[in-house]
């Protein structure tokens, strides 16, 4: 995915944010115990009407989430650590930085 094509909201974009859930007895870290369901919720909200934002399952990258998936008609892009601030840049759109939706006034 270029960077163009992510800073085109109105294309085909996807984010697939990881929602894996794992028994923290199991000894093996989540994206669910590191936060990804509060960010996926923040990125539906930020994104709305603009970008497509969908659970997903393990990426393979656990210990470094929570992993998010940019999808676009020509391919992906893998981010670790996320936060939603990360993830609107990597989508060209800016943050706002009284925590309203971006673009709005
Ligand atoms: S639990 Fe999220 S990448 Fe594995």
């Amino acid at each position: 995915m270029s960077r163009e094509e992510a800073k085109n909201p109105g294309g085909p974009c996807t984010v697939h944010v990881c929602l894996n859930h794992r028994d923290p007895a199991m000894g093996r870290p989540s994206c669910y115990e590191r936060g990804s369901l509060a960010l996926k919720r923040e990125l539906e909200k930020l994104l709305a009407g603009k970008v497509e934002v969908r659970p997903a399952t393990c990426m393979g990258c656990c210990d470094r989430g929570p992993t998010v998936r940019i999808e676009t008609a020509s391919g992906e892009r893998l981010l670790v650590r996320s936060d939603a601030a990360t993830v609107l840049i990597e989508l060209g759109i800016k943050p706002a930085q009284d925590g309203a939706s971006p673009g709005s006034t």
